[in-house]
């Protein structure tokens, strides 16, 4: 406790980012620190999980520490641990987990694993104060892209997910193609920008029209085929064109389902989440289509939308008041299962 008020030390180590947050009281972040390896990724054109585990290991200690500092916290005013558990890289989960696990341990306090796309969502309890489920959440992200309907703080299901490629995963890929370097969604983002969306028509994968299932691991090919004729006919490829049309196509189809399942849940509020919700041009067209259909839409600002421990210990908050903990044998899941067993973490 601190004047009174909860305190919350999370970590978030599941892909690429170390960070560590402290929180009060849930929503209120008094320190969100991440150090970030893209850099050291960047040589490798996307993450090695391997390498992403021993920087954490390298970071956790610094950056806890730097977190502190920031908040002004002592260890005895900390109230509980919180760590992501999964999904994420099985080794780089294991930092924050186990860093978490330890602090709890040693200072007799609770610990609270966090499913990382639930973490997601909370980001926009913290932006917006006076945000409340039950609503609709577009979740999207390098790993993850899921339509849930978010029924209460710790009760929430999925309307529908990716089959293949998540659509941060397919910036990626795209980016890779117009050689850009890892992560290729804000160099798309920025090259789209110069670019006519509708000069070149790129499938829309809408699979079955009444469902909120995605797929969006034929669109790096459709790319690709589109590169190598141009090319083989002798015309110069616009890679700003290619940019704006791509971005066009998958965000098209996000648009149209998240809408559509917002409308259909009928909270009239839709939720948007992930690394790719610092996109400019899908904050502009869910904006359009929310006005229209109609529905209040929120989203984090930036340093939000990617990951990072603050959206962690937003999560477990919720978690710890309504008395959920977790045991200090809590594993690191990779993989969690769309009806997520909350018993588990
Ligand atoms: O949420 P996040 O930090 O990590 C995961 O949980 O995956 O998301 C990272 C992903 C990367 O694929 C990155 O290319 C994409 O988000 N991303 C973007 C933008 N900023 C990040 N994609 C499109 N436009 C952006 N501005
Ligand atoms: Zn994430």
């Amino acid at each position: 406790m601190k004047d009174g008020k909860h305190i919350t030390m999370a970590f978030e180590t599941s892909c690429d980012e170390t960070s560590v947050a402290i929180l009060q009281d849930g929503r209120q972040v008094l320190s969100n620190i991440i150090a970030s390896q893209i850099p050291i990724h960047q040589a490798f054109g996307g993450v090695v999980p391997e390498i992403a585990s021993r920087h954490h290991l390298e970071n956790i200690n610094l950056v806890t520490d730097q977190a502190m500092r920031e908040a002004c916290i002592a260890w005895d005013e900390i109230d509980m641990l919180a760590a992501t558990c999964g999904p994420g890289l099985v080794g780089a989960l294991l930092i924050g987990l186990s860093t978490a696990k330890t602090i709890a341990y040693t200072l007799g306090k609770p610990l609270v694993g966090v499913d990382h796309r639930m973490g997601h969502v909370a980001a926009n309890y913290i932006q917006h104060e006076g945000l409340c489920p039950p609503f609709t959440g577009l979740i999207v992200s390098g790993g993850h892209t899921a339509i849930v309907q978010v029924e209460d703080y710790n009760k929430w299901k999925q309307l529908g997910q990716t089959r293949d490629d998540a659509v941060g995963e397919a910036y990626d890929k795209v980016a890779r193609v117009l050689g850009f370097g890892y992560p290729g969604g804000p160099q798309v983002e920025k090259a789209a920008l110069g670019g006519d969306p509708k000069a070149i028509h790129f499938k829309r994968v809408y699979l079955e029209r009444d469902q909120y299932d995605f797929s969006f691991s034929g669109i790096k090919t459709g790319v690709l085929n589109y590169i190598n004729s141009e090319k083989q006919a002798g015309r110069e490829v616009s890679v700003a064109d290619v940019a704006a049309s791509f971005q066009e196509a998958v965000l098209e189809v996000l648009v149209e389902k998240s809408v559509r399942a917002a409308v259909n849940m009928g909270t009239g509020k839709l939720v948007l989440s992930g690394g790719v919700s610092a996109n400019k041009r899908l904050r502009t067209m869910l904006k359009d289509a929310c006005h229209k259909a109609p529905l209040t839409l929120y989203y984090p600002t930036s340093d939000l939308c990617t990951d990072n421990a603050a959206m962690i210990g937003c999560t477990a908050y919720y978690k710890y008041m309504e008395g959920k903990r977790s045991e200090l044998d809590l594993d690191a899941y990779p993989s969690l299962p769309t009806e997520y067993d909350y018993t588990k973490c």
